[in-house]
């Protein structure tokens, strides 16, 4: 099996990829992709923000086509306030409450004073930070000075190195294998397959406390909901090879191996690992 070692994969390709999956040109195709995300998602995700209270003023960063901060604003009710940002608001624009503000602002680079910082009682995030390889720990700070003290930090980051058929006997295993390389597929682009279980070690560092943080997957068939959308998520990003120069044969080979047996129903699949982590500012 190939092994790819991040470090020297960052060396070669100079500076970090960041956010790949642009909807400019393609939104009817991102659009669908991101109600994939929020079906299978979503309900898993509303469980883990049980600590929202009505009254509460929430910040959902990179908030994508909007399920969850709007579900956020019914939790708040008419006395609390819900701020949605995202570099690119093709979906947000179309979402209407009362109490739901809608920003175009980039976490990476737009000044923090656009957000109010220091006034947020959650400030949440989803499949978002994985994407901003190399400034995670950055972001995290600038969402940890988004919130008042005593107030909670929720972040949901995908950890892929399990993301794969679970049957060697499976004549569609070893082809996707190769090609995956338990996450060096990632790796080889420029992003941590394994960013999701170091969120605990990030938040204490920004100086959060009370810190919790669990991991949960399935095993689905090729074909299922989340099938498709690891699918989509693979030819979103297909153009992208392994270096800068786009793809390569060996890319393409690699491509059709790892999105026939996304769409293989007589396959099980493990997802990734999907990591949650709580953290309070101290306050
Ligand atoms: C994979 S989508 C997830 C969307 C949403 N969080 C969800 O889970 O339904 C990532 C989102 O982050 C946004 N994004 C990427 N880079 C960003 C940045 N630097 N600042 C704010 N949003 C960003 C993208 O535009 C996209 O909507």
């Amino acid at each position: 099996m190939r092994q790819v070692d991040i470090t020297s994969v960052r060396a070669g390709l100079g500076a970090y990829p960041g956010y790949r999956l642009d909807a400019t040109g393609r939104e009817d195709f991102e659009g669908g992709r991101l109600e994939l995300l929020e079906q299978i998602f979503d309900p898993g995700s509303r469980q883990r923000r049980d600590l929202v209270q009505p009254g509460w003023r929430c910040l959902e960063v990179g908030a994508g086509r909007g399920s969850m901060a709007a579900w956020l604003a019914e939790q708040v009710g008419p006395g609390g306030t819900v701020v949605a940002t995202d570099i690119d608001l093709t979906y947000l624009d179309r979402l209407h409450a009362p109490n739901l503000e809608v920003r175009r602002h980039n976490i990476l680079d737009d000044a923090l004073d656009e957000l109010d910082p220091g006034s947020f009682d959650l400030v949440c995030s989803r499949l978002t930070l994985f994407w901003l390889a190399g400034r995670q720990a950055e972001v995290i700070g600038r969402m940890v000075e988004c919130l008042r003290p005593g107030g909670w930090l929720i972040d949901e980051d995908g950890d892929w190195g399990t993301a794969g058929p679970v049957d060697p006997s499976h004549p569609l295993y070893a082809g996707y294998q190769r090609a995956y390389q338990s996450g060096g597929w990632f790796a080889s682009r420029g992003y941590d397959p394994f960013f999701g279980r170091k969120l605990s070690e990030l938040f204490e560092h920004n100086g959060l406390v009370k810190i919790d943080q669990q991991a949960t997957a399935e095993v689905v068939r090729g074909g299922s909901p989340w099938a498709r959308w690891w699918r989509d998520t693979l030819d979103a990003i297909r153009e992208w090879g392994p270096t800068d120069d786009g793809a390569t044969e060996s890319a393409e080979e690699d491509h059709e191996a790892l999105t026939a047996a996304c769409m293989e129903p007589s396959l099980w699949f493990m997802t990734e690992l999907l990591h949650t982590c709580r953290g309070q500012r101290p306050g």
